[in-house]
C-alpha cells in the first residue's frame, strides 16, 4: 500500500476525503484562490480548462464537510515525459502544517511514477517563503545557473512571464532526491509504505 489511494478514498486519520477534480470544482475553488494566497490576485491563473483536462493527475482534499481542504493541478508534460509540472498546489488556510500539501504532492507522484515521470518541476514566487520552505521539504532545490538571479535570496528568473514578476523555478528528482517526508503520514495517520523509488540522495 502507497500513502496515496484512489479516487473517492478516505484518510481517517485526519478526516480527510482525497478525489479527482471535477469540471464543477472550478468555481468554488477560484471562490478562494486569492484568499487562500494571502489576498494576491491569482485566480486568473487558473482558467476553468485546468479542470476540464487535466483532471486526471490532479488532486482535490475535502473535509468531511464537504468543504475545499486544498487542491493540486498538475500534468505530465507533453513535450518532455519524463517531467511531471504542479501548476498550483494549496491548502486551506486553517488547515496548514499538517501534511494536506504534502499528501496531495504524495498521490500527484503515485499518478506520475506510473507513466514514467522522475523528475517534477514547479514554480513560485521567490517571496513566497512557504511555498519554497514547503517544496524544499518535500526535497525540491531551487537550482542556481545561467539566467538566475538572486531574489529575496533565492535563484529566480527576472521578468520569467514578460510580465514584469520574477520566478523561481523548483525541481526534484524522484530517483536522487526524493524526500522520506513526502511519504510522511498526515497527522496520526499510519505510517506509509517505503516508496517504491529508492531515496538514495534523501536529506
Ligand atoms: C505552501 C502550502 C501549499 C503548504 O501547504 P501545507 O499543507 O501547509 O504543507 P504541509 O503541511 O504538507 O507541509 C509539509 C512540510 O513542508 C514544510 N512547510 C510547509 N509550510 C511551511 C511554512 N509555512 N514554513 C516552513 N516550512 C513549511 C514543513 O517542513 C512541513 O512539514 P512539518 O509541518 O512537519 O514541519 C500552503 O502554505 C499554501 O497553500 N500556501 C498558499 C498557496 C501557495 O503558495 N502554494 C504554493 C505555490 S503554487
Amino acid at each position: 500500500m502507497t500513502a496515496a489511494s484512489g479516487p473517492g478514498s478516505t484518510d481517517p486519520a485526519a478526516g480527510l476525503v482525497f478525489r479527482r477534480p471535477v469540471e464543477a470544482d472550478h468555481a468554488r475553488i477560484v471562490a478562494v484562490i486569492d484568499d487562500w494566497w494571502d489576498g494576491r490576485r491569482m485566480r486568473h491563473l487558473l482558467p476553468r480548462l485546468w479542470l476540464q483536462h487535466f483532471t486526471g493527475t490532479s488532486w482535490i482534499a475535502e473535509t468531511a464537510d464537504g468543504r475545499l481542504a486544498g487542491f493540486l493541478v498538475g500534468f505530465v508534460s507533453p513535450d518532455h515525459p519524463d517531467t511531471g509540472y504542479v501548476h498550483m498546489v494549496a491548502a486551506r488556510p486553517g488547515l496548514r502544517r499538517r501534511g494536506v500539501a504534502r499528501s496531495l504532492y504524495a498521490r500527484f507522484i503515485d499518478d506520475i511514477q506510473v507513466r514514467g515521470v522522475h523528475r517534477v518541476v514547479a514554480i513560485t514566487w521567490p517571496g513566497n517563503r512557504p511555498s519554497l520552505a514547503f517544496h524544499r521539504a518535500l526535497g525540491f532545490s531551487v537550482p542556481e545557473g545561467e539566467g538566475t538571479t538572486r531574489v529575496y535570496g533565492t535563484p529566480a528568473i527576472v521578468d520569467y512571464e514578460a510580465d514584469g514578476s520574477d520566478t523561481s523555478v523548483m525541481e526534484l528528482d524522484l530517483a536522487r532526491r526524493y524526500h522520506a517526508a513526502l511519504r510522511a503520514p498526515l497527522d496520526g495517520g499510519p505510517e506509509p509504505a517505503a516508496p517504491q523509488t529508492k531515496a538514495t540522495g534523501a536529506r
